[in-house]
């Protein structure tokens, strides 16, 4: 099969020799991306670009998604206050994440299995990632391993658990991280069970992919991404080849064996212990509630991430926006704050800051990039919302995004 792809690959480079130079770069990776102009667009291209099972797989959510048209709607609940005659002529967006100078307060948040949307993965997005100046957090379930993620992409990274019911593969991977030089550790506490994504389960998708007809059919139509994974197919998570996994029962055994990695019976008591196996800070992903906030912070967590896993867990929550105002009240300032969900204009990042974020983290919209547009389309995610940020801010008369508080906000309803 490779040398048939191969063949077909060399035969097109042949064939793109007689063709003006400017055709080329438009069909070509950057070529597509610079045709996007919002991240909506990356999502429109993403579409047609990757087979429905893997598009809808990224796009989707539990049950009715109601929580993930929330995380979107929320955001229209605020109204920014502008100020005039400000001097904007130097704008300044760079923060720090955990010490750690970034460039701008967009974080990479962590996305499983990326490599169904592009073979280069993971990797792809943190090198796009660290392009832009910022970090990068890798999914344990992540298609590329530390290891190859760490090769592709050595800029800053932080690597994000769960916890899983083999505690010691756990363990296992967090040495790893830390010998890599993964400068946090996220542990996600909102996937006790497997949230039910419908569109899924009717697409029949699973990890891996099952070769049906319909799938090959899927394939054929979407020949850039064909071309891609039938060269490199990334089918399993990357990170969990450890002596402890069951070995030698193929990608269907692995897959059923990651299934039984979410942990029902987890408490705050096993926080301590996470403390234990790692030296660095320590962020929580999935606050969604004060009370919550407070407990996290009574364990000493470093940060928290205010998510509902973009609507894949639990339906029906409240959007991450609306939770932002009560938990940055209880927080006060005693650990960083972050929040994701729904973030897909430069102005959601001025609401989320104003109401407490310190940054964003964005995960659909750099997979979107990536399956409209490899790597390119991941850098232009960044650049968009950079550019649109930028712009945003100069037109409030904000010009640090330090300066951003609640006074500028004004809650609708
Ligand atoms: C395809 C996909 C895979 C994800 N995998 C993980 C994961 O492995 N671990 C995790 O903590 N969150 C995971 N998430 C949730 C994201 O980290 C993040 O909370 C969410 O995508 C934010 O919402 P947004 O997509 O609207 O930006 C995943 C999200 C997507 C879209």
């Amino acid at each position: 099969m490779n040398d048939f792809v191969d063949l077909v690959a060399r035969q097109l480079a042949a064939d793109l020799r007689g063709v003006p130079a400017a055709t080329r770069r438009r069909f070509s990776d950057e070529g597509r991306a610079a045709r996007c102009h919002n991240i909506e667009d990356l999502r429109v291209m993403a579409k047609r670009s990757v087979p429905q099972p893997i598009f809808d797989y990224v796009d989707g959510a539990a049950w009715g998604e109601v929580t993930r048209r929330r995380n979107r709607d929320g955001f229209e609940r605020f109204e920014l206050l502008p100020r005039m005659l400000v001097d904007v002529s130097k704008l300044e967006l760079a923060t720090t994440a955990l010490g750690r100078e970034i460039a701008l307060p967009i974080i990479g948040a962590p996305t499983g299995t990326t490599g169904l949307t592009h073979p280069d993965g993971e990797g792809a997005v943190a090198r796009a990632a660290h392009s832009m100046g910022t970090i990068y957090t890798q999914s344990a379930l992540s298609s590329l391993s530390i290891e190859e993620v760490s090769a592709m992409a050595p800029g800053p990274k932080w690597f994000q658990l769960y916890v899983m019911t083999d505690r010691g593969v756990a363990y296992d991977m967090l040495q790893r991280a830390a010998a890599h030089g993964y400068e946090a550790l996220v542990l996600t506490v909102d996937v006790a069970v497997a949230g039910v994504r419908e569109r899924d389960v009717r697409n029949r998708f699973s990890i891996p992919p099952r070769l049906t007809l319909r799938a090959a059919a899927q394939g054929l139509v979407r020949p850039r991404w064909a071309r891609n994974f039938i060269a490199r197919p990334r089918l399993t998570t990357g990170n969990t080849t450890s002596p402890r996994v069951p070995a030698g029962g193929g990608a269907v055994a692995h897959a059923e064996w990651v299934n039984r990695q979410f942990d029902p019976s987890v408490t705050w008591d096993d926080l301590a212990t996470f403390r234990e196996h790692w030296g660095g800070p320590l962020l929580i992903k999935g606050i969604m509630r004060p009370d919550d906030a407070v407990r996290a912070v009574e364990h000493g967590v470093e940060g928290i991430i205010v998510s509902n896993h973009g609507g894949r867990q639990l339906d029906h929550t409240r959007s991450t926006i609306e939770a932002l105002p009560a938990i940055a009240e209880a927080v006060g300032g005693r650990a960083e704050l972050y929040l994701d969900g729904g973030i897909r204009r430069g102005t959601d990042i001025i609401t989320a800051l104003a109401l407490g974020a310190r940054a964003v983290l964005i995960g659909r919209p750099m997979v979107y990039g990536l399956g409209a547009a490899g790597e390119a389309g991941v850098r232009r995610a960044f650049e968009l919302l950079h550019g649109e940020l930028a712009t945003a801010l100069a037109l409030a008369g904000y010009p640090r995004i330090s300066d951003l508080g609640p006074e500028m906000i004004h809650l609708v309803r």
